[in-house]
Parts: structure tokens; sequence; C-alpha cells
């Protein structure tokens, strides 16, 4: 992607990683292109056709249908948004104020929006930093929160407030609570979700921390990604509780949603990964990109060839490849480049570079590890197992770290 950036990448130096941190892609986008929809209206919802698709994949819960038809995101929108077209090229800005038949056609379509770029420093192109999420993703991820009248919820990550109101809508703002760690944004948030006639706690702060003072939470939605799951959430969600993120490792942007429940004695949580998806990440979690130059120094190193199919071992799309391999390979990143996969070490500076040769793939290691050895392992392991979706494996958080587990908590595959 482009110019616009990635979360994580550095915009210095060759390579970086391209692939989109967006927001809270879904596995298969079902965008349609925007110019062939239908006149705007007056009083913008989900569409009937966005809802179709939404109950039909089983994405939305039925309980939340009349939700998302009183709580328009438009209504939650700025004035100046980026769709993500998916091209992974573009982001132009579309102005309300100039197109408004075409800024709300984009607020209909079942993609993320961009609202904030490099924390509010830039007006963009920059690094996404605040977004809209997919709404189909939303759903999804409301869904798997079950979270119904008579509940609290804490969400982490208000952004542009339209996920605080559907849930307002549903339970009530008195039961609704909602960090947010950029004040303009909270300020904006805050100010849209009033207009609309709701008032839930709105909070500036670091959501990793939660919100102490609003516990115990028999729900806690974050709409950032996390590398970590922190403890304080297990706090101060309610034992039985559900906590519903995105969750991934530095290997890769992708994330898989999690969806923990809290035991009795709150000392863990546990669950399955309901699906893949890409989110930005909470700020203190995001991932500082190697400096190329600093690793592919003047090193001795090993070449190899490998038979592995350069293509399969990275799929470089949303369908959760990268999320997996991740599950293996400790503090590592990647990136394919011109087509070549770079792989970097995070606690050393070893590196790896694969290059598609022939039937295969001619590989250039360097440093302590070998971590186109670990990568490739990982790959054969996930391939041996007939290739698990993201949905077979589940995670455990303790005080202690997690584990990772594929098809019930007896079978853990990775431990960290
Ligand atoms: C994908 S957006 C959230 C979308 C939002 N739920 C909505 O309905 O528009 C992620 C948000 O998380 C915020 N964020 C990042 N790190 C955070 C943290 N540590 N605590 C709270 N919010 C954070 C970002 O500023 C950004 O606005």
């Amino acid at each position: 992607m482009a110019a616009t950036g990635h979360a994580e990448g550095s915009r210095h130096g060759t390579p970086r990683r391209t692939s989109a941190a967006r927001a809270e892609a879904p596995a298969a986008s079902s965008a349609a292109e925007p110019g062939r929809r239908r006149p705007s209206r007056a009083a913008p919802e989900v569409t009937p056709e966005l809802e179709q698709l939404l109950l039909e994949s089983g994405r939305m819960s039925p309980a939340w249908r009349g939700t998302f038809r009183a709580v328009p995101r438009a209504a939650f929108l700025p004035d100046i948004i980026w769709p993500f077209t998916g091209d992974g090229e573009t982001s132009a800005p579309v102005d309300r104020r100039a197109t408004p038949e075409t800024w709300l056609r984009w607020a209909e379509e079942n993609l993320p929006i961009t609202v904030q770029h490099d924390d509010g420093a830039s007006t963009g192109p920059g690094v996404y930093t605040s977004s809209s999420s997919t709404p189909s993703i939303v759903a999804s991820m409301l869904r798997d929160l079950d979270a119904r009248p008579g509940m609290s919820v804490l969400e982490v990550g208000t952004g542009t407030g339209w996920n605080a109101a559907l849930l307002c809508e549903r339970l009530g703002a008195q039961a609704v609570t909602t960090v947010e760690i950029d004040p303009a944004l909270a300020d904006r948030a805050r100010g849209r979700l009033s207009e609309a006639g709701y008032r839930p706690a709105v909070v500036v702060g670091d959501g990793l921390d939660g919100h102490g003072p609003g516990a115990l939470y028999d729900r806690i939605i974050a709409t950032a990604g996390v590398r970590t799951v922190p403890m304080a959430w297990l706090a101060q969600c309610r034992p039985g509780g559900v906590i519903v993120a995105p969750w991934g490792t530095h290997y890769s942007p992708q994330d898989a949603i999690v969806r923990l429940v809290v035991a009795a004695d709150g000392s863990c949580a546990a669950g399955r990964f309901t699906g893949p998806a890409e989110f930005m990440k909470v700020r203190s979690q995001r991932l500082a990109w190697p400096v190329h130059e600093e690793y592919v120094l003047d090193r001795p190193g090993t070449v190899s060839h490998s038979e592995a199919d350069l293509g399969d071992v990275f799929d470089g799309g949303y369908g959760g490849t990268g999320m997996l391999l991740g599950l293996f390979v400790d503090d590592c990143t990647h990136t394919v480049h011109d087509g070549t996969a770079w792989l970097y070490g995070l606690g050393d500076r070893s590196w790896a570079a694969a290059t598609a040769e022939g039937a295969g793939v001619r590989v250039h290691q360097s440093g302590p590890r070998r971590l186109w050895d670990e990568v490739e392992a990982a790959y054969r392991w996930w391939r041996d197992q007939g290739r698990p979706d993201v949905e077979r494996f589940g995670l455990t958080v303790t005080a202690a770290g997690r584990e990772v587990w594929l098809d019930g908590p007896g079978a853990v595959v990775n431990v960290r």
C-alpha cells in the first residue's frame, strides 16, 4: 500500500512492509464499486444490501439488526474521510462539503474509512492511526461479544464513536464506557455521540489500563489490535465475562479476533479465534519497523535452496497465513518486496532473504538465528496439520504469559 503507508512500516529505507494495516479489513472484502450504488438518501442507515449480506453470512446477529438500522455510520464520520479502496495503492480524501453524495456512498460501503493520520500530526497522507472499521467486522465483533441489555461494556478505541453508539443503542448509554488515547478524537466522538442522543462515559486514556472506576464490566471489546492482552482487562472483567479483541504477533500485521472468557477466579482467560482481520495497533504495541540497512550489512551468512513454494509461505493477503506462522516464529517480522521475502529478527540482527528460484527458493540467512528455517518449519507443521484455519486455534492468557492451542486448550502448540 502505499503512499499512505503502513501503521507499522517505516517510511524510510527499503524494503518496508507493504501490506495494508487496514483496520479492520475482513478476510474477504465484499465491497462493490461505489459508483454503481443508488443515489443517497436523506437519512442514511446500514443499507438493505449490506444488512442482508451481514445476516446471511452470519456476521451480524439478528439481535443487532435493529440497532444497526437505528445508528448510521455516516453520522459519526468527519467531513473529510479516506475510504480504503483495497487496491493497495490509493486512499484519496473525500470531502463531504465538496461532494456530499460521493461522501455518503463511501460512508455506506462495507469498507474501513480512515479518519486520522500520524496520530493527528498531519492531515495525510501518512500512517493511518484512526478509522471507522469495516461494518461487517464491527457486526461480527459485536456478535462475538454477545452483549445483552443489563450488561456493562468497556470499549477500548473510541475512534469515531460509531461502535460506542451501537452499544449505547442496544444496552443504554449508562452501560457503556469507551476509552480513547487521542484527546482530539475522544472530543469529536463525544460530540457526535451527544448529537445522536447518547451520553456514555468517554474517557481519554490508555485503554490497555482499562478504566478502573467503571469495573467490573460484563464485556470488554478492543477495536485496536493488541500483541499482548493486558492483565488489567482480566482484572476488570467479571468472572465468566467476555473479552473480544484483535490479536496477533509482530511477524505480520494480520490479526485474528479472539474471544476470551474470563475464568471464575480471574486468573486466566481463554477462547478461540473467530476469524482473521487486520487492525491498526494500540499505540504502545506498534512495531518499530526494522531499518533494513542496519541488518543487511557485510555479514557472513549461508546460502541454501529450499523446495518450498514462496507464494504459499507468504500469502500476502488476508487469508491469515501470516498471522498463523507468526504464532510459531517469535520475535521476527517480515515483508515481501520485489519478489523477495525478507525476515528480520527483533531481538537480534538476524535476517534472511528468500527469492523464488526454479521450483523452489534460494535462501540467504545471516546472524545467530536461522529465520528462514524457523519460518519453513512453522509452515511445514501447519501444512502437515492440514492447513487449519485460524478459527481452529485459541489463546489462553495468564499473568505468566500466553499459550496458543489447536482445537482445545489441552493441545498447546506454542507457549510464550
Ligand atoms: C480502528 S479505530 C477504532 C474504531 C472505533 N471503535 C469506531 O467505532 O470508530 C482504533 C482507535 O484506537 C485508538 N487507540 C490506539 N491505541 C489506544 C490505546 N492504547 N487506548 C485507547 N485507544 C487507543 C486509536 O486512536 C483509534 O482511534
